[in-house]
């Protein structure tokens, strides 16, 4: 089956294309690196024809507000159009556990805006809603400074491995689409503060982490169990103490610049061929 992985590139994306092929399917890696510009259209048309399935685990470059909601929209309507065109049999999209929850925040209304184009179009969809990644904990301390410290929520979260989110992710794209919403998340409850500082221990990172009851995720209020998925959600297998010990957890967590980015998938590619 062909099954096109819009930011193929990315960091769920690059797995879940690995793990597609492993499966025998035929999976496309689709980024402006590789010529498709999902805000422009470019090399859209192209790279689905023939497609089954799209999956959209694209970011935007940028978070702030404006950029992020042209991000979204101008995307996701290109996307949509371009696959109705073609024919594509399924959308799946990668959003956020608690996503309508979260409207505060400018980055939380473009993946609202995002989740609306497709439930209102015509090309049969999975919406798949993840927790947190584990990857994710340094940059969250990254966006939550205030002065030297990491202000954060004492908020409830369950985050996941990233390789637990292109494991679900995989699963759903090879079967029917649900035209609904999909919730997946970690094994195991945190409060946000707390697993924060142990993740910057980890990392021998010296910043203090205070349990902030004014501190918002992303621009947004939280309560308690804002972020935390239903009881319906799929739970990933990896705990966080067991992912602490594998080669995931030794690189700089995501988001992080480009070029460290870049420099740490030759890293790893150089490993696979050696
Ligand atoms: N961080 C979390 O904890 C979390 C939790 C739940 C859900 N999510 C969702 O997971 C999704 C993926 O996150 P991620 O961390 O894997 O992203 P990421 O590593 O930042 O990768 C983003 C991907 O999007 C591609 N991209 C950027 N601009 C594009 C464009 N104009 N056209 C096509 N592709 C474009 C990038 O391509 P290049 O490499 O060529 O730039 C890259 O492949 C996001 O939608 C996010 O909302 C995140």
């Amino acid at each position: 089956m062909k099954i096109v992985v819009i930011g193929g590139t990315g960091l769920i994306g690059s797995k879940l294309v690995n793990k597609l092929r492993e499966h025998g399917h035929e999976a496309v890696a689709a980024s402006p690196n590789s010529g498709v510009n999902t805000l422009t259209g470019e090399g859209l048309a192209e790279a689905l024809k023939g497609a089954s399935v799209v999956v959209d685990v694209s970011n935007s470059p940028s978070w702030e507000d404006d950029a992020v909601l042209k991000f979204f929209e101008t995307s996701t309507r290109n996307l949509l159009t371009n696959e109705a065109a073609a024919g594509v049999g399924h959308h799946v999209a990668l959003s956020v556990v608690g996503t309508q929850r979260l409207a505060e925040s400018g980055y939380f209304r473009a993946k609202i805006a995002q989740e609306k184009l497709i439930k209102e179009s015509s090309v049969p969809y999975t919406i798949v809603q993840a927790t947190q990644f584990f990857e994710f904990l340094k940059g969250l301390a990254d966006i939550s400074m205030v002065g030297d410290k990491v202000h954060v929520p004492h908020a409830l979260f369950q985050p996941m491995a990233a390789d637990d989110v292109a494991t679900a992710v995989g699963r759903i794209a090879v079967a029917p689409p649900v035209n609904g919403t999909v919730e997946i998340g970690g094994p195991e409850q945190f409060r946000i503060d707390e697993l924060v500082r142990r993740r910057l221990a980890t990392l021998k990172d010296p910043r203090e982490v205070i349990a902030d009851p004014n501190a918002r995720y992303s621009g947004a209020k939280l309560s308690d169990r804002t972020l935390v998925p239903g009881d319906n959600a799929r739970l990933g297998e990896t705990r966080f103490e067991v992912w602490l010990t594998q080669p995931a957890a030794q690189l700089p967590s995501a988001p992080q610049p480009k070029a460290v980015a870049v420099e740490n998938k030759e890293k790893e590619s150089q490993r696979k061929a050696s």
